[in-house]
């Protein structure tokens, strides 16, 4: 089994992912068939090579800052336009969880790298979050090409990108724990900790609806679908790569 279905699977265990057959077999055979190069060591010395250096490491928490920010927008006008309630409240917690990983990276930019953001800039990173709660308005922002319910498709695009998500916490903690003064470190992993439970929760829903779909009829839709949509994100990954980009959602 490809490293990355391995380590999926492995992680999703505890959400009860065994028994989600169809997922599963998906899953391990589109990764069989196109291997994610975010799977690869030659991917993972690359981002270490790169990571060693507190310049290039402050700038990718900005960055991750950034994008989640932005997907959290995304989800949020998914989440407002989906009439299925089910769907539409795990995919709003998503958009909540997204939002606050935002601020999650500007804090680990602050425990990593302390001053170096400067008081005026911190009211500006912040407003990189929506700052979504239950309580904000359920409605999407004008013009959002996610202002439509949420389709199977984009589950599966969801899936592979927390994925990716996930290989790229495995691979940054041990590097920003590096970065951090030692007396800063329970702090640290403690939001480290967080991330990577939301993130793995985030494989998991998407994951289980991608498996009720499967079983309601979907099963050869999510087979060709899953190949199709890693094809295409290996495809992103690789681009991203060719810039030294390694964003997470
Ligand atoms: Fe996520
Ligand atoms: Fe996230």
């Amino acid at each position: 089994m490809h490293i990355v279905a391995e380590l999926t699977l492995k992680a999703l265990k505890p959400h009860g992912a065994d028994a989600w057959r169809h997922y599963r077999q998906a899953l391990t055979t589109a990764c069989k068939k196109s291997p994610p190069p975010f799977g690869s060591k030659a991917y993972g010395d690359i981002y270490r090579d790169a990571a060693g250096d507190p310049y290039w490491m402050a700038m990718s928490l900005l960055a991750n800052a950034q994008r989640e920010g932005e997907g959290a927008g995304q989800l949020w006008d998914l989440a407002s336009c989906t009439t299925n309630d089910p769907i539409a409240s795990q995919v709003r917690q998503h958009a909540i969880d997204e939002s606050g990983h935002s601020r999650a990276y500007i804090a680990l930019l602050d425990l990593a790298f302390p001053g170096v953001v400067e008081k005026t800039l911190h009211a500006q990173l912040a407003s990189l979050s929506p700052g979504y709660t239950r309580e904000s308005p359920r409605e999407p922002h004008g013009r959002s090409p996610f202002a439509r319910p949420i389709t199977l498709d984009d589950l599966i695009q969801m899936n592979i990108a927390e994925i990716r998500t996930l290989i790229h916490h495995m691979l940054q903690r041990p590097m920003l724990v590096g970065h951090c003064a030692a007396e800063r470190h329970h702090r640290l992993i403690s939001i480290l900790d967080a991330l990577l439970s939301d993130e793995t929760r985030h494989i998991a829903y998407t994951g289980a609806l991608i498996e009720t779909f499967a079983r309601n009829g979907e099963a050869p839709t999510v087979t060709g679908l899953v190949q199709e949509r890693l094809v295409d994100f290996n495809e992103i990954t690789r681009h991203e790569l060719r810039q030294s980009v390694f964003v997470s959602v």
